[in-house]
């Protein structure tokens, strides 16, 4: 089964699909392989397009990097397949071994983990160039809103603050066995636990937020779409939350607008897709 799962900035998108032939068997142990790919970030470096053509995969074009990260999970372990970025009509493998990007920095910078430490890619030179001298095995990261600081998941299930520019990290002892890792608009920090629950970082400790299902399956944790200024973007199943910092949470209804353009960009990402793996897997 493939799970395809989008969730990005700007449009308020998030996705999940999945069907059971996509991908070649071939790669894969065929009774346990799950693939999934995220698109955690559009980078608008480029131009700043508000109108949406009508050609979908118009929605990714003028120099807009569009970054897929994709994995197998194999025995119930995920492995990366790589991140591709897509950019007027091309798709590029940058980085074998990766599978985290972060999500909407400002510049035409994305920040990856990989397996060996943090990368950043240039969208507008598309260079890629190891950041710092951290040598983790890095499989979740976000950016801060308001300065360069990054926050890295290790394979450990552990979280690190990076700070002075990728030379400097501090464990962040708050979050225990963390899963998942996301900031919101506020840099506050947010993580899946081992029971699948949503945490915050305060600064009196974590701390569960509530109001969600019980055995929810989070499918996505991330930054939020930038019309919603407060709280961070929680993906159970198919349906959204907001979780916020005082560790509420609130339903997210999709209007009808929102829901076109989460169809648009559904068909649209699921074009890049088919390209990715039409370019990868001959
Ligand atoms: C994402 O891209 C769309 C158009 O492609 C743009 O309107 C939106 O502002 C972008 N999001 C961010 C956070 O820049
Ligand atoms: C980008 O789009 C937004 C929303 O349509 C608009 O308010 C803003 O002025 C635009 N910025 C530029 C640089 O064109
Ligand atoms: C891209 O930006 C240029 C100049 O800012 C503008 O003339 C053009 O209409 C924009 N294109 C789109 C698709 O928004
Ligand atoms: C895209 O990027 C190239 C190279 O930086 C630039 O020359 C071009 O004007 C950009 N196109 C748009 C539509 O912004
Ligand atoms: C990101 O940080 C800037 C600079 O502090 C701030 O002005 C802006 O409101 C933040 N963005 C959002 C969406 O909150
Ligand atoms: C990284 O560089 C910083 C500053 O040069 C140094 O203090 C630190 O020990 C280095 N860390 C590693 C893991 O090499
Ligand atoms: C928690 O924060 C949200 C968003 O700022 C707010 O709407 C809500 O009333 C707050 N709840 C409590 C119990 O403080």
């Amino acid at each position: 089964m493939r799970v395809l799962l989008v969730c990005l900035a700007g449009l308020l998108v998030c996705l999940k699909t999945a069907d059971s032939h996509s991908l070649p068997q071939k790669d894969y142990e065929t009774d346990s392989s799950k693939h999934d790919i995220t698109i955690p970030l559009n980078d608008t470096s480029g131009n700043n397009s508000s109108s949406v053509p009508d050609n979908s995969n118009g929605i990714f074009d003028s120099n807009t990097t569009t970054f897929i990260a994709r994995s197998v999970t194999r025995v119930g372990k995920k492995e990366s397949m790589g991140i591709y970025a897509h950019k007027n009509g091309k798709v590029k493998k940058i980085l074998e071994g990766s599978m985290a990007v972060s999500p909407w920095s400002s510049k035409s910078r994305a920040y990856l983990g990989n397996k060996d430490g943090i990368y950043v890619y240039d969208t507008e030179t598309e260079k890629l160039e190891k950041y710092g001298n951290l040598s983790d095995n890095v499989i979740g990261i976000a950016k801060e809103n308001r300065t360069d600081d990054l926050y890295i998941l290790t394979e450990d299930h552990v979280v690190y603050k990076v700070t002075e520019e990728g030379t400097k990290k501090i464990k962040v002892n708050e979050a225990e066995h963390a899963e998942r890792i996301a900031l919101d608009w506020d840099d506050n920090l947010y993580y899946i636990g081992a029971n699948n629950q949503p945490y915050v970082v305060a600064s009196d400790g974590a701390k569960k937020i509530e109001g969600l299902p019980a055995n929810s399956t989070p499918t996505l944790i991330s930054r939020p779409p930038i019309t919603i200024e407060h709280g961070a973007w929680f993906i159970s199943g198919q349906q959204a939350y907001i979780i916020y910092p005082n560790a509420t949470s609130e339903l997210y209804v999709f209007n009808d607008q929102e829901k076109l353009e989460y169809e648009k960009r559904n068909r649209a990402v699921q074009a890049i897709f088919l390209q990715v793996r039409d370019q990868t897997e001959e």
